[in-house]
């Protein structure tokens, strides 16, 4: 059968040890997360980006720079190509003449968790894994525990109580062994990494499996396609874990090693956090390759409460290199946003994807973004999956009969 993946090994980022990825692999010897690596001549010599144009209208159009090797091991829902819109409204608002959203709230299980799920299942799948275990802010659990059904695999979910209601339940309905626990995500983070060390479960913790990451990346692919096979002037991206942002400056490495797009030219990526949690802002702001656990962390942007990120030093790397920021958005600001962004556009977006709005507004108004360059924020997840970020004031209640008199 047809080999539907051209990946060739693990490497770790950190020491340089590579691994063989026909067996389970976890984190580096060095405690590092590993990155996939790619035959990136045979790529190129056997597909070419017009044809990629012309494929199913899922991620799983870039399957060759996949982990995946068999069709057959594919969990799919449809995940892939989401929108990729221009907001005039807002972006004249803003000063920003080509303001656009990739919007991942239009993706099975409503938030863009779900490219690592279907990426990290299917391979999992197809490494006879049975059994997984993985904390979550909400949104990853979700899409893991439906993705992982589909697959008939076993998946323990550990969230907090404080994780938006609805993704218990898509993990309950999706029959997957839910635990809740009164604490943080770093806190889940250690009952997984018991029940790992006991009882030999794979884990699914953010970059402890290196193919989550794979399916994250294809959010790059797609901005790039969808722009034309071009890179926009600046990508903003909601970081928690900063799976997404680092799978993006992958995808771009990748896309330029491949000769689809110029070489050496890069979106400045912008790492966009809470006020109530900005590690990598701290350490973007000193100059730091690492950043330090964050004390006491909060926000309603529940998906970016990440107090310590495993992959920080990736994140902070791509911010670097592509000449890029790190900023800290007020709970006040985010919330604003969100409503704009519906007023104007017509789009209810998730708190974490508004997130990135505001920071446009911000770093428009310092002049770190010009008026006329392309400037894309990432809205992570459906606003349908947080209700509780709307407060509804001054709403009167009718009583049938009564009359409805409208300011025109
Ligand atoms: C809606 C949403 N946005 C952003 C994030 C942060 O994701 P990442 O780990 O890629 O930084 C999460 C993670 O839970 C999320 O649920
Ligand atoms: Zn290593």
């Amino acid at each position: 059968m047809k080999d539907f993946s051209y990946i060739s090994h693990l490497e770790c980022p950190k020491c340089g040890e590579t691994y063989e990825e026909t067996k389970v692999q976890q984190l580096c010897k060095c405690g590092s997360p590993l990155l996939v690596r790619y035959d990136l001549e045979k790529v190129k010599a056997n597909v070419t980006k017009e044809e990629i144009s012309k494929r199913t209208n899922t991620l799983w159009r870039y399957h060759e720079l996949l982990p995946v090797h068999s069709e057959e091991n594919v969990v799919t829902l449809g995940e892939g190509m989401t929108p990729f819109e221009k907001f005039p409204t807002l972006g004249a608002e803003y000063g920003i003449n080509n303001l656009y959203i990739k919007d991942e709230g239009i993706i099975p299980t409503g938030s863009f968790k779900t490219r690592g799920a279907s990426v990290g299942i299917s391979k999992a799948k197809e490494l006879g894994v049975k059994q997984l275990a993985m904390p979550t802010n909400g949104n990853a659990g979700a899409a893991w525990a439906l993705y992982a059904s589909k697959a008939n695999i076993k998946a323990t979910i550990v969230m907090p109580l404080d994780a938006p209601q609805i993704t218990r339940k898509e993990v309950f309905v999706a029959g997957g062994d839910l635990h809740l626990i009164n604490g943080l995500i770093s806190d889940a983070g250690k009952v997984v990494a018991g029940l790992v060390q006991n009882q030999g479960v794979y884990d699914a913790s953010t970059l402890k499996e290196p193919y989550r990451i794979e399916g994250k990346k294809t959010m790059g692919y797609e901005i790039v396609e969808q722009f034309g096979w071009k890179v926009p002037d600046v990508i903003l991206y909601p970081t928690g874990g900063g799976v997404g942002i680092i799978g993006i400056y992958k995808a771009i490495l990748e896309m330029q090693e491949l000769g689809w797009i110029e070489k050496g030219k890069f979106p400045r990526l912008v790492a966009v956090q809470a006020e109530g949690c900005a590690p990598i802002v701290d350490a973007w702001k000193k100059g730091e390759k690492e950043s330090k656990f964050f004390e006491n962390s909060t926000t309603c942007a529940f998906g970016i409460n990440v107090p310590k990120a495993l992959g920080d030093f990736l994140v902070l790397e791509g911010v670097y290199a592509t000449d890029g920021c790190a900023i800290a958005i007020s709970e006040e600001d985010l919330l604003a946003a969100q409503k704009q962004v519906a007023s104007l556009e017509g789009n209810f977006i998730c708190p974490e994807g508004a997130a990135t709005f505001a920071a446009a507004r911000i770093l428009r108004e310092q002049g770190w973004i010009k008026e006329d360059e392309h400037v894309v924020c990432l809205n992570t997840g459906l606003g349908l999956k947080y209700p509780e970020t709307v407060e509804i004031e001054g709403v009167q209640t009718l009583q049938p009969g009564q009359e409805l008199f409208v300011n025109n």
